[in-house]
């Protein structure tokens, strides 16, 4: 069969999906696979068995990465690689990152139906804790990849109960070998859902994505003092939750600000001590703020720190503010951006370029690769949340347009063409 004729199975795939969604299935029909839990080990066992199925190597990294080698003809050429994640938020759905990582395989497992060599190597990634809800922040193992991070700091993280990265990536045994830094990659390509309404909106299958928006994450700690709710008058509480509620109303100002671009969200709150007849003494909480304009992200991160430095004056609060990342907007690459383009134009899909509002492991792959990524619709626009879903010929289309974007990478023999 002629290379622009080759397509994806489908049902395969839908099919790996699915199983893959067993491990950490929720009652509500998604998953919760916390980064480096038991069933992220399981997720993980499944992903390197299937690939050894597909006749792959596997090599995992010391900060936990995965990565499925199929040989090129020239082994001398670096690879070119696509991947995800497999970890999960705590209500999460079946798609986010999954989908990423078993296109990924569904593309090489097409390939050895079709006895399709390659010139070079193509490698599936799973990169390690990209949701940064159990170890924050996110994307914390493809930027130790890229260089953002150390290795150090990726495996000091602790988990909210105080367990580290690096002692539960040993108990999960994906520790492995293999030097995080200092890979050649020829390009970089991830497939993943929008996971925002553009795309089914206006009746496009593809997103081409030429650009993420940069995003800063934020802990905050507010620290008033702790007292009876019975016998302290109104006027003399220093309440860290009256302060935080300020807080998050203030962040959200912040986005409605610098609509419609932005977004602004206080995501986790942790009261203290948490009991109903105490005043809060001390209040724990976390900032996410996100702009594809770097300037105007910074604008936002000023007036969120004098706006929380003055809710706190007020209410005789201490305020301490840490930005714990910063991931700039990233612009993917011309070459990679095209040849998603040229994918679908070869398979006839309508398509749509567009800003990812959310990070992927991609936004850091992209400071050491060429780099690009491919959106499919999601339904509604929902995702980080069990009922997150995407049609199957959806699902179909993506992979196809990994398939073949994949292909011209990984059949130029020479750095730039
Ligand atoms: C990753 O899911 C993000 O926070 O965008
Ligand atoms: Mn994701
Ligand atoms: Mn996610």
């Amino acid at each position: 069969m002629a290379e622009r004729n080759i397509r994806i199975d489908g049902g395969r795939l839908w099919h790996s999906l699915m199983e893959m969604a067993k491990i950490g299935a929720t009652e509500k029909g998604g998953v919760k696979r916390l980064a480096l839990t038991q069933v992220d080990k399981e997720g993980r066992d499944l992903f390197v068995r299937w690939c050894k199925e597909a006749g792959c190597t596997i090599r995992i990294d010391k900060v936990g990465n995965i990565f499925a080698h199929r040989a090129g003809r020239n082994g001398n050429l670096a690879p070119v690689i696509t991947g995800s994640h497999l970890d999960s938020q705590p209500t999460g759905g079946k798609f986010d990152g999954a989908y990423g990582v078993l296109a990924g395989l569904e593309v090489l497992r097409t390939l050895n139906d079709f006895d399709y060599q390659t010139e070079r190597p193509l490698e599936v990634a799973v990169w390690t804790n990209e949701e940064g809800s159990r170890f924050a922040p996110g994307m914390i193992a493809s930027g130790a990849f890229a260089g953002v991070f150390d290795l150090d700091f990726a495996l000091s993280l602790k988990d909210p109960e105080g367990k580290s990265f690096g002692d539960e990536l040993e108990r999960i045994g994906y520790a492995g070998n293999s030097e995080v830094t200092g890979h050649d990659v020829h390009a970089y390509i991830e497939v993943h859902i929008e996971q925002g309404p553009i795309l089914e909106a206006e009746d496009k299958t593809i997103g081409i994505v030429t650009d993420a928006q940069g995003q800063r994450w934020y802990e905050v700690v507010l620290e008033g003092v702790e007292s009876h709710a019975g016998p302290t008058p109104m006027d003399s509480r220093h309440d860290a939750l009256l302060g935080a509620g300020r807080v998050v109303d203030l962040v959200n100002r912040v986005g409605l600000d610098h609509a419609p671009l932005a977004c602004a969200t206080v995501g986790m709150l942790e009261v203290y001590p948490n009991s109903r007849n105490v005043i809060p003494g001390r209040v724990f909480l976390t900032v996410d703020l996100r702009h594809p304009d770097d300037e105007v992200l910074a604008q936002m991160d000023r007036k969120m720190r004098h706006g929380a430095a003055a809710i706190a004056e007020n209410i005789g609060l201490a305020c301490e503010i840490e930005q714990i990342s910063y991931c700039r907007p990233v612009r993917f690459e011309d070459s990679c951006i095209k040849a998603v383009r040229n994918a679908a134009e070869k398979c006839g899909y309508s398509t749509r370029d567009m800003v990812s509002g959310a990070g992927h492991d991609a936004c850091h792959l992209a400071a050491v690769a060429p780099t690009s990524m491919i959106f499919i619709p999601c339904i509604d626009g929902i995702s980080h949340n069990e009922i997150e879903d995407a049609k199957p010929e959806w699902i179909t289309a993506g992979a196809n347009i990994l398939l073949h974007a994949l292909l011209e990478k990984a059949n130029q023999t020479a750095d730039g063409a």
